[in-house]
C-alpha cells in the first residue's frame, strides 16, 4: 500500500516531499508553520496578506499606527480614496516578513508566499508590484498567486534579476482560468512552474460560486493534467481542497498530481496563528455549523464558522489603519454596505451589517474564522481532555502523518 512518501515534487533536479502547506491570511499559516513544512522536506507557505500589520505583531514595527496617524483626518469621511499605502514602507514591511523567515529555514524544504491579487490595497497594480518584488528581494524561494486571474501579475516582476529563477505558480479553481493565465505568461516566456486546482472543499475565499457542491476536484485535477499533456506543457499540479488523510493525497498522487496543498488539518496546530480560543472553536464545529457565504467584500464566497464574530458586526471600516481592500478608486464593498445601516438607523448605537463584513478588521483580530469544508471532522485527528478541550498538535505530528499514514488511518498525538 502506497504512503505518501513513495512520492517526490520534483522541479527540475529538486525534489521534495509532496506536501506544500496552503498559505492561510492572515498570518494564520505563520513563518513557525511554513518553517516546519520546509524542515520536513516538503514546501511551507507564508503569506503576504496585510503584511505591515503581521510585521508590527511580529517585529513590534509601527506600520500601521503611522499610516493610522496620517490620515487620521479622514476618519469620519465616507470618501476612502485618498488613504494610500507609502509603497517604500510596504516593500520595507514585506522584506521583513520574508527575510526573517528566509534567515531562520532550515532543512532541504522551500518556503512560498501566497501573494493574493484582491488585496487591491488602494492601489492594485503599485501595491501588487511592490509586495511581488520585495518578497523576490527578500530571497522568497516562490511565490504562488491567488485570488484572482493575475492576467498581468508576472509582467510586473519581469525585469527582477530572479524573474526567470524563483518558482512561480498560480491557484486556479477551472480549465479555463488556466488557460487564460497560460496564454499571458507565455507572452513573457516564462511559464509557471506549478499549478495548484483548488476545489470547492478549501478553506479562504473560494473560486466557485455558492453551486461550489457541484463541482469535484478530482474531475477538475484530471481535466487540467488532459490538457497539459495535450499541449506537451511539463507542469507540476497540485490538488488542493479537501486532502484530509495521507490516503486522500496518494489517491491524487497515483493518479498524475504532483503534490497536494493542504491547510485545514494544521489550523490546530501549535505553530498556527490563531488563538487557541480560536482553534477550540475549529475542533467543535459540527458540519451544520460551517457555512459558505457572500459577506467578503472581494465579492468571492468564503468557507467560515456560522458563529464567526464577523458575521453581522458593525465595526466602522477602519480603512485608515488597515485599507487592504480598497479598490482603485478608494470603493469597498463594506464601507458602503455600512454606510447604508448607519443611514437607516441614525439613532441606533448598535445595529447589524449582515450582507458583508470588515474583513480587514476582522481577520487581522482573528474574529472571521474562515475554514476547510472538513474542520468538523478536526476532532478525529487528537485527544479529549479532562476538562472538554482538545489537544492541541504539533504541526511536525501533522505533516508526517500526512506523509506516512496509509488506509485512511489518521494518527492521535501522544498523551
Ligand atoms: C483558515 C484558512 C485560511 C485560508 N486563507 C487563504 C488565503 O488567505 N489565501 C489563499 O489563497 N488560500 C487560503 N486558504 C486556502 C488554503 O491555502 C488551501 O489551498 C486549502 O484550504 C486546502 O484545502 P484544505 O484546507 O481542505 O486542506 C485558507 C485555508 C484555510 C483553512
Amino acid at each position: 500500500m502506497k504512503r505518501v512518501d513513495d512520492f517526490r515534487l520534483r522541479f527540475g533536479k529538486q525534489e521534495f516531499v509532496p506536501i506544500i502547506t496552503g498559505g492561510m491570511g492572515v498570518d494564520i499559516s505563520t513563518a513557525e508553520l511554513s518553517l516546519v513544512a520546509a524542515r520536513l522536506g516538503g514546501i511551507g507557505h507564508i503569506s503576504d496578506a496585510m503584511v505591515p500589520t503581521v510585521s508590527d505583531r511580529r517585529f513590534k514595527t509601527g506600520f500601521v499606527k503611522e499610516k493610522q496617524k496620517k490620515y487620521k483626518y479622514n476618519v469620519a469621511s465616507r470618501d476612502k480614496s485618498p488613504v494610500k499605502f507609502d509603497l517604500e514602507r510596504l516593500a520595507e514591511a514585506t522584506r521583513l516578513h520574508v527575510g526573517r523567515t528566509m534567515e531562520a529555514k532550515r532543512g532541504e524544504g522551500m518556503v512560498f508566499i501566497n501573494t493574493m491579487e484582491k488585496l487591491t490595497m488602494g492601489n492594485p497594480r503599485d501595491t501588487l508590484r511592490v509586495r511581488l518584488t520585495a518578497a523576490l528581494d527578500a530571497g522568497i524561494d516562490g511565490v504562488t498567486l491567488s485570488a484572482g486571474l493575475h492576467l498581468g501579475s508576472m509582467a510586473l516582476i519581469e525585469d527582477h534579476p530572479r524573474f526567470r529563477d524563483v518558482k512561480l505558480g498560480i491557484i486556479v479553481s477551472s480549465l479555463r482560468a488556466l488557460i487564460l493565465f497560460l496564454r499571458k505568461s507565455a507572452r513573457l516566456n516564462r511559464l509557471p512552474d506549478f499549478v495548484i486546482v483548488e476545489g470547492p472543499l478549501a478553506g479562504g475565499h473560494l473560486g466557485f460560486g455558492l453551486d461550489w457542491a457541484q463541482y469535484d476536484l478530482k474531475t477538475i485535477v484530471t481535466e487540467v493534467i488532459e490538457y497539459l499533456k495535450q499541449e506537451s506543457l511539463d507542469i507540476p499540479v497540485i490538488a488542493a481542497g479537501g486532502v484530509f488523510t495521507g490516503s486522500d493525497a496518494v489517491e491524487f498522487l497515483e493518479s498524475g498530481s504532483a503534490a497536494v496543498q493542504v491547510a485545514t488539518r494544521f489550523t490546530v496546530a501549535r505553530e498556527c496563528g490563531l488563538p487557541e480560543n480560536v482553534q477550540q472553536e475549529y475542533f467543535r464545529a459540527n458540519e451544520s455549523d460551517i457555512e459558505v457565504n457572500l459577506i467578503s467584500p472581494t465579492g468571492y464566497p468564503m468557507r467560515m464558522l456560522k458563529n464567526s464574530p464577523a458575521i453581522g458586526s458593525d465595526i466602522r471600516p477602519n480603512c485608515e489603519a488597515y485599507g487592504y481592500l480598497l479598490d482603485g478608486a478608494g470603493n469597498c464593498a463594506y464601507v458602503d454596505a455600512y454606510n447604508r445601516e448607519l443611514d437607516l438607523h441614525p439613532n441606533d448605537e448598535k445595529f447589524k451589517v449582515m450582507d458583508k463584513t470588515c474583513l480587514c478588521t476582522h481577520m487581522r483580530n482573528f474574529d472571521c474564522w474562515t475554514c476547510g469544508h472538513y474542520t468538523y471532522r478536526l476532532k478525529d485527528t487528537t485527544r479529549r481532555l479532562a476538562d472538554g478541550s482538545y489537544q492541541l498538535l504539533d504541526a511536525e505530528h501533522i505533516f508526517r502523518d500526512y506523509q506516512f499514514s496509509t488506509d485512511h488511518q489518521i494518527l492521535l498525538p501522544p498523551e
